[in-house]
């Protein structure tokens, strides 16, 4: 096994990979202190990996097993992800939950974005559950990952104002950009500045710029 490097990365993606590309970018052009190692999926026709290829990222697709919502045998995609020395592992667009190995395996140092102001609308399709509940202000949230859906201490926030003209495409389209200015900007601070635990509460040491 590698050595873990905080500021080697991983991201793990199911589909279009806009997040991955994102922060992609922000690790290229040096906004985001790490290097992005391997992009793993869990779809072989997921488009992130065309993105990957452009990037000049390393693209894998670990076995998944026959379940949907989770991955039958997480060992794979530790072991490829423990190869390459990751030491963060990015959640972008990964429509699977993980499990004590793998939590295990990278303990406090698996992040998310989610499509909402959490603790509202966890879960599938967050924007949709947005729109239909009719809410003035929804938003994007970074978070880390714990074994509850959705629910771990959360790194920061940003808020979307639903307009009265809205279309949900239009909705939906300001909510991605606000997450991938936000994902990449928590991830910074995430690696750069110290910070702790208090409870589900998340906190950087006096100092850190808040994102
Ligand atoms: C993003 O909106 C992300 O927040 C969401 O999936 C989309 C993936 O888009 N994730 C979740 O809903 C996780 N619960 P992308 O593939 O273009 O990054």
């Amino acid at each position: 096994m590698a050595s873990q490097d905080p500021r080697t990365l991983a991201v793990l993606a199911s589909g279009r990979g806009s997040n991955f590309e994102a922060l992609a970018r922000a690790a290229q052009s040096g906004a985001l202190p790490g290097r992005i190692r391997v992009l793993l999926c869990d779809r072989a026709d997921a488009p992130a990996l065309q993105r990957a290829g452009a990037l000049g990222i390393e693209a894998l697709c670990p076995p998944t097993g026959v379940r949907r919502t989770r991955l039958d045998d997480e060992t794979p995609w530790i072991e490829a992800l423990q190869a390459r020395g990751v030491g963060t592992v990015l959640l972008a667009g990964f429509m699977r939950r993980l499990h004590a190995p793998f939590l295990d395996a990278f303990a406090n140092r698996i992040l998310n974005v989610h499509p909402s102001l959490l603790p509202a609308f966890p879960g599938l399709d967050a924007i949709g559950q947005s729109w239909r509940a009719g809410v003035k202000i929804t938003g994007v949230t970074v978070h880390m990952v714990t074994a509850a859906l959705d629910e771990g201490p959360i790194l920061a926030q940003e808020a979307v104002v639903v307009r009265d003209d809205d279309t949900a495409e239009a909705l939906e389209a300001r909510v991605h950009a606000v997450e991938h200015r936000l994902y990449p900007a928590a991830v910074r601070q995430f690696l750069d500045a110290p910070w702790h635990l208090e409870g589900r509460r998340m906190v950087f040491d006096a100092g850190a710029p808040r994102v």
